[in-house]
């Protein structure tokens, strides 16, 4: 009987590894300390050949610091560098402690992966334990030991560009999944014992907030949804022994997380246990001085330091201030200390005193089974949004016209934070097209830079689309936003697609045709014309190094799609933010809180996503439906499939308080389960719902799980409505 994922609780354990730091310790100097706790950015290493490692090192170069211990970790990849630098620490400096090789490994390393807001439409941890399992072993066998990932930050507001990175809107979805992602990260290495990688969950905490969805912009948020919500992965994160955490830039009510001792020290270390290092994000010790909570570098590194940042990104603020720091005040000496026993204790952790140099696993990289997975995975990424009147699947044997630039661009299929992957053979959908010998023809459509094209070349281009679209038997409209317009830095005031895209569309219904639009895009857009137009509409995001392959397997049948949205779709960029567990409002929103001019409905809700397939829910029994706080909700759901292919369901399940002390929401996910049916079968569906799951944060930020009345609503998407009554006692 499917069931469904729980959360897991071992943070990591640095004490096995106390003796060896303690004793490790005892031996360093001030500056080996201070070493310890500066990372070095090195990616570019033009210059850093063989003929410059031969020679004496310059002053203050990479090698120089390296023989003299002042580095402890590098932002670098490849098998080779990595494996000169390391012989470096390890044989020339004083001490020969190892370095951590970081590096960004967002959504695979060479396979790429689609973007984790596409992984996260598959509703299933899992398959995500194993992509970044894949990803480890690529990033180790390109000389990397530590990854910044997984992005984990919860986000409501699509304008922000990082949304592209992380698990959508959903504590509790975002949490499976950043626990199932450090799992998948730390994989043990058979031949060393030790992890692959140390998981460096990322953003802490709640840069997802930005205001405005500008990057790098303060955030304000009281506390109860912040702990209950914003700060639930991050948590889970801990729970499943992430080795690191990077800081965040921004402000948090009132405070930059990077000088905040409360964020980093009290919660993340005595509340959530974390017991491994904290990096900083880049750059941002030095940071503090445009946030004028500064003065100068060296209040800038004793601010992070006493605050809980162990270890500086990149800015150089510790190498240059720590030393001095050291030997002024007893309290950023042990500060100091505590950093480099936590960054030791990931070294120890990671096996890197005795394995401190990778292997290179060829066999790992972009290897069939990763490919295969990128495949399966970007499949069931895809979220089919319409499909009027059985449009999908289409007909192999018909002639299509594909349009669009987007169909045809390698770097936009892959999508943002994909720093290795050129170097492998991936396909879009035309190229996927051509290799599965579909009969198409192709035509580009649209510029991505609408500026490009003046209107008497729109008209030339649009009258030659519609006389290719007259030779076809139906349109592929592949359209959407490039990647560059998600990611880091990559805000959106509006989430329309471009004009030229929908235009171009509608003169094409205009004429009568008949359209599958595939939509690419990191984000939750406002595609309401898109949608109304096309006769169906695929949501494949920018799907990875199988992106255009997974898109010929959804549209023509070869697959059944699955994938469920992980955040809400707005109507208009005006309702933002707006998410299925709003809190109640004492006047009912259709009627009272709705816009003038505008529904205050989303487009598509959260956990939404149709199929080929009609499933039914036949009904749902709750098999104790009166529980104590710390027992488990027992709920048997029987779903049909209807038709004559195979199905995958994701039953969802929402509840709500009935009765509070505090507002709580209108609903929110506490337990979902994947299911597949085999043509006209059922299947009971269990679903293990903890009590814990139904519990609210009071005003003095206690979690609490109080007696009383709920309701349980179980379906398809977070619209659903059949529902049944439990009580807590
Ligand atoms: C800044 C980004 O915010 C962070 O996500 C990334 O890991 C670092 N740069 C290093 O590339």
């Amino acid at each position: 009987m499917p069931t469904q994922n729980h959360l897991i609780k071992a943070p990591f354990d640095p004490s096995p590894y106390a003796d060896m730091v303690e004793e490790l310790l005892n031996k360093m100097t001030v500056a080996e300390k201070v070493g310890q706790i500066n990372l070095e950015c090195v990616d570019d290493f033009e210059g850093l050949t063989e003929w410059n490692l031969g020679s004496p090192a310059e002053e203050g170069s990479i090698m120089d610091k390296l023989r003299r211990g002042c580095v402890g970790a590098v932002i670098c990849r490849g098998f080779e560098k990595n494996t000169k630098l390391q012989q470096i620490a390890v044989k020339e400096s004083r001490l020969g402690i190892p370095l951590l090789f970081g590096y960004d490994v967002i959504h695979g390393h060479r396979t790429i992966f689609p973007i984790p807001l596409g992984t996260a439409s598959t509703w299933d941890p899992s398959i995500l334990e194993k992509t970044e399992e894949f990803a480890a072993k690529e990033a180790y066998s390109d000389g990397i030991n530590w990854v910044f990932a997984p992005m984990i930050d919860l986000c409501r507001d699509p304008r922000w560009g990082r949304v592209a990175e992380g698990a959508g809107e959903d504590p509790l979805l975002a949490s499976l999944i950043a626990q199932a992602k450090v799992k998948g990260f730390q994989t043990v290495n058979p031949d060393t014992g030790y992890p692959y990688v140390a998981a460096g969950f990322k953003h802490y905490c709640g840069y997802g907030l930005s205001e405005g969805g500008r990057d790098y912009d303060a955030c304000s948020i009281n506390e109860q949804t912040l702990m209950m919500d914003y700060m639930k992965p991050y948590a889970a994160a801990v729970d499943a022994g992430a080795m690191n955490a990077m800081s965040s830039f921004n402000v948090l009510n009132g405070e930059v997380v990077t000088a905040s001792r409360y964020y980093l020290t009290e919660i993340l270390r005595e509340k959530f246990g974390f017991g491994g290092f904290v990096v900083s994000d880049y750059g941002s010790v030095a940071e503090l001085i445009e946030h004028r909570v500064a003065g100068d570098l060296k209040d800038a590194a004793s601010i992070a330091i006493t605050a809980g940042v162990d270890m500086d990104m990149a800015s150089g603020t510790y190498l240059d201030h720590c030393e001095a720091l050291y030997k002024d005040d007893s309290r950023f000496a042990e500060a100091i200390d505590e950093a480099v026993r936590r960054i030791l204790s990931v070294k120890f952790a990671l096996g890197l005193f005795e394995h401190p140099y990778n292997e290179e696993h060829p066999e790992f990289t972009a290897s069939s089974e990763s490919i295969e997975l990128a495949r399966e995975v970007a499949r069931k990424s895809a979220v089919l949004l319409e499909n009027k009147n059985g449009t999908l699947p289409l007909d192999k044997s018909k002639k299509y016209l594909l349009l669009g630039q987007l169909a045809d661009s390698l770097r936009n299929m892959i999508g943002t934070w994909a720093l290795c992957s050129p170097e492998l053979p991936h396909h879009t959908v035309k190229g996927a097209m051509e290799e599965g010998n579909y009969s198409f023809v192709y035509h580009v459509g649209y510029p991505m830079d609408e500026s490009e094209w003046d209107a008497d070349l729109r008209a030339s281009q649009f009258d030659e689309v519609l006389s290719l679209a007259d030779e076809c038997d139906g349109v592929i409209f592949v359209c959407g936003e490039p990647e560059s317009w998600s990611g880091e830095c990559s805000g959106s005031a509006t989430l329309e697609i471009p004009g030229i895209q929908t235009e171009l569309l509608r003169k094409l219904k205009e004429k009568g045709h008949r359209v599958t639009s595939v939509l690419m895009c990191g984000r939750a857009v406002a595609c309401r014309e898109i949608s109304e137009l096309s006769d169906a509409l695929l949501l494949a995001w920018h799907n990875g190094s199988e992106g255009g392959a997974a898109v010929c397997d959804c549209i023509f049948g070869d697959c059944n799609p699955s994938g469920r949205l992980p955040i809400t779709f707005p109507y208009h960029v005006g309702q933002i933010p707006i998410h299925h567990a709003l809190l109640s409002s004492g006047r009912p929103r259709e009627r009272y809180g709705r816009y003038r001019n505008c529904t205050a409905e989303p487009l598509y809700p959260f956990g939404y996503g149709l199929s080929y397939s009609e499933i039914r829910y036949n009904g749902a029994v709750i098999d104790n439906p009166t529980l104590s706080a710390d027992d488990t909700l027992r709920v048997r759901v029987e779903i049909e499939n209807l038709s004559d292919i195979p199905v995958c369901e994701t039953v969802q399940a929402y509840f709500k308080d009935n009765v509070s002390s505090v507002p709580t929401p209108e609903r929110k996910l506490c337990g979902f389960a994947k299911a597949e049916l085999a043509p006209h079968s059922k299947v009971e569906v269990a679903l293990l719902i903890p009590a814990s799951r139904f519990a609210l944060m009071t005003r003095d930020l206690r979690e609490i799980v109080e007696s009383g009345e709920f309701t349980l609503f179980i379906g398809h998407d977070s619209t659903c409505k059949l529902s049944l009554p439990f009580t807590i006692e």
